[in-house]
Order: structure tokens, then sequence, then C-alpha cells
């Protein structure tokens, strides 16, 4: 194929990216915003549209235990280990149309790229779109993932969404059921290396004027629910210093959630909040908040969390509020598989996207269910430019042409793959 054939091929997969992620985006329960939540019907939709894009690439399709849907382009080996390239399908509420979405769409390009070649490979391409990541719904995260490495606990049965739903009824109501998630766990020996591709969602690539990188690790996260109850009582006639308000402690919480972070140089993030009874001219009897703490140094994390506890234990004595702080994740820091690191970064290289062949490395801030990948297989991430960093928003967006880019490094990458990591 000529150079120019290729550039074009390239350009038109490229723009087919940009439009699947158009109509991934379309498929939301909110008629205004991008929101698809785990174990729903535009869940189901999603899966359906992703199998057909998998069918129409000659690539066998199946749905899992736990939702996630599976192709595979398979090798002239029946005995083939895979290579698996994926990310989730479920987005946060009005959220954008490429976190998670990119990385099982472009690798379905890649497969296109792959068929004009005609080219065979002694593993089969395996790709998974992951049904749950954000934990919009459930609250916890990583359940897509986890599925394929075995690490279900069986108290998330009883995890309820906003209308008090069992994640264990959500299943059964899908189709699924929850005691047969284990059917999803994959054989390891049967996986080269999982390569998930990532918008950045952070502004590092867009200050370094390039379109991909190569993640070197992935920052560990633990959250929390923080339930704070105090008095709820007439806002009129109970005298100030009498007060049990639980919304002021959880205020005063919340920046000392800010400072501690700034003082052990970690991000924390109180996301989600609820006041109870919320009511005009009542005082706050109950008050919950999520709590997310992030940090490359585990420790460090570990140690700003101590503090962070101790700071609201005194503040709930002074404010005679009873307080319970609940566990609800946790994701280790993880490296990413040093040989995948150089693999993608030859492959950048190979693809002229790496300025003096030089790849660019980045630490990503981010969760990804690479994190979870990585209890069972080499993991390995390409990070894809977005405007301004932003992300988890209905302005998140890439460039078609860095899309191109993407697309060049995977096949470089896929050509060149080694077995040397099993
Ligand atoms: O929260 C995260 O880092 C990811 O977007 N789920
Ligand atoms: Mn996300
Ligand atoms: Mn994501």
């Amino acid at each position: 194929m000529s150079q120019a054939s290729r550039s074009h091929l390239l350009f038109e997969r490229a723009q087919w990216v940009m439009q699947a992620c158009e109509d991934l985006g379309a498929i939301s329960q909110s008629p205004v915003y991008v929101d698809r939540r785990y174990l729903t019907k535009e869940h189901k939709a999603a899966n359906s549209l992703v199998m057909t894009w998998m069918k129409e690439r000659s690539m066998r399709t199946w749905e899992d235990a736990v939702g996630n849907v599976c192709g595979r382009l398979q090798s002239k080996n029946p005995n083939a280990k895979s290579l698996l390239f994926g990310s989730h399908l479920d987005t946060v509420v009005n959220g954008g149309k490429y976190d998670g979405m990119l990385g099982v769409i472009a690798p379905l390009a890649l497969v296109d790229l792959l068929l004009e070649d005609s080219t065979e490979f002694p593993f089969h391409i395996d790709i998974v779109g992951f049904c749950d990541e954000e934990g919009t719904r459930f609250g916890s995260t990583l359940l897509g993932s986890r599925a394929l490495t075995g690490k279900w606990q069986r108290e998330w049965a009883n995890l309820q969404d906003a209308d008090g739903k069992s994640l264990r009824q959500a299943m059964q109501d899908f189709g699924l059921n929850f005691d047969a998630v284990d059917d999803a766990k994959l054989d390891s020996n049967s996986l080269l290396s999982y390569v998930e591709v990532h918008i950045e969602q952070g502004p590092v690539l867009e200050e370094k004027n390039l379109p991909v990188g190569v993640v070197s690790a992935i920052t560990g996260a633990k959250r929390f629910n923080i339930s704070l109850k105090g008095m709820a009582g007439h806002a009129g006639t109970v005298p100030m210093a009498n007060r049990q308000d639980a919304l002021l402690g959880a205020s005063e919480m919340v920046l000392a959630v800010e400072q501690c972070a700034i003082d052990y140089e970690v991000v924390a993030t109180v996301g989600k909040i609820n006041n109870s009874p919320n009511a005009v001219n009542v005082i706050s009897g109950m008050c919950e908040f999520s709590l997310d703490v992030r940090s490359d140094n585990d420790q460090r994390r570990d140690a700003a969390i101590t503090e962070m506890t101790a700071v609201f234990e005194n503040i709930a004595k002074h404010r005679a509020l009873s307080l319970e702080i609940t566990e609800t994740h946790q994701a280790p820091a993880i490296l990413c598989s040093q040989s995948l690191i150089r693999q993608l970064g030859i492959a950048c290289v190979s693809a002229q996207v790496a300025p003096n062949d030089e790849p660019f490395q980045l630490l990503s801030g981010a969760g990804h269910d690479a994190m979870a990948m990585a209890e069972i297989c080499e993991v390995g991430m390409l990070f894809v430019r977005c405007d301004k960093g932003i992300s988890h928003h209905p302005k998140e967006s890439i460039l078609v042409s860095d899309v191109q880019d993407t697309l060049a490094v995977l096949q470089a990458f896929v050509m060149h793959f080694e077995q040397s990591i099993q």
C-alpha cells in the first residue's frame, strides 16, 4: 500500500472512530447529556451496537457473565493466547463521549487496518467493552474488569442504587445471575497483555503539544462514604449554641479535606453530598458525603487519610455528631509493564509521534480498568490528548488527527508485539 493510500485509510478510519463515539454518546438515559449506567437499557443498547461493530469485522462476539461485551479476531492457531485491548462503556453523569469509549472503538478501527493488510497473527486480538468502571450506579468501581480478574466480593450483591435496587436484582432484571459472576473470570494463562487506549483527562499532552503519550503508572485511589448524624430542629427556635447541625459538621470536614490534600500533596475530592431533611427551615439532622483520595504513592495517600479521619473525629466530637466512615473502594497505585512501555514507545517512534524519537511518558491521575487487569497480566496504556484536559464533562473533546496518530501507533505496536512477555 502506498504511503498516500495508507495515510488516507488511517484518516478515514479515524473519522469512523469519531462518528462511532458520537453514535455511542447518543445512547444515554438523559435526553440532554451523556449518562449510561451499568445494567440499564442503555447499557444493553451500547453492548448491542459494539457487538454489531465487532461482527462487521468478522470478530467472534459474546457478552460475559457480568455484562462486559467481548470480541475476538481469531488467530489461525486455535490454542493461541490473546492480546486484549479494552476500556469501559459506562459513563459518569453528564460525562463526555470519549472517556472509556475511545478505548473500545479505536481497537475496532485497528482491526480494520489489520484486516486491510490481511495480516496473520500468532495470537488472538481481543477487545472488551467493560460494563462498569465509573461506579456511577452502585458506588463501587471497576466492576467489569474486576470480574475478569475474579475479584468480585459476595457482599457486593447487596450494593444498592439510588432507587434502592440491589446489584443482585439489577443483574437479574438484565438477564444475569450474581451467583454466576465467576464465569467471567479469565484464565490468566490465556492472556498475553492488556492494552488500554484512553483520553488523558488532563492537560499534560496539550501542554507538550503531543497527540499521544505512554502511561508509566496509574495513581492509587481510596473512596469512602462519610455519614454524620446530628439533630434536626426548628431553624427559628433552636439557639446556635445548642445545635447538632450535621451539614455544618460536613462543611467543616469538606474544607479540612482540601487542606489535608494540600499538606500531604495528594488529590482529594468530595463529589457527592446528601443532606437531610434538606428543608429551608429545618436544621440538618443527617449529612452524607463521598471522599475520593488519590496519589501515586499509597503510603502518602494513606497518611493523608489518617489525618483526615482524625480531623473528622475532632469535628464530630465538638459538634456532638455521630460519625461513620465506610471505605467503598480501594485500588493500589500500579506500574505499567516496562516491556509494554518500551513497545508502545517504539510504536510511537515508528508512527513518528515521538519528537526526537523520545516517546513521552506520563502518570495517570485518573483510575482505569488497567488497574484491575494488572492483577492478572502485564498492562500498558496509551493516552490521547484531549482539549484542555477536560473530562467527566460534556466539553470533553479530541482531534481526529490525534485519533489518526493513535491508530498508527496501535498498528505499529501490534505488528511488532513480542510474545516475550510470557
Ligand atoms: O475516577 C476515575 O479516575 C475514573 O474516571 N473512573
Ligand atoms: Mn471516567
Ligand atoms: Mn475512564
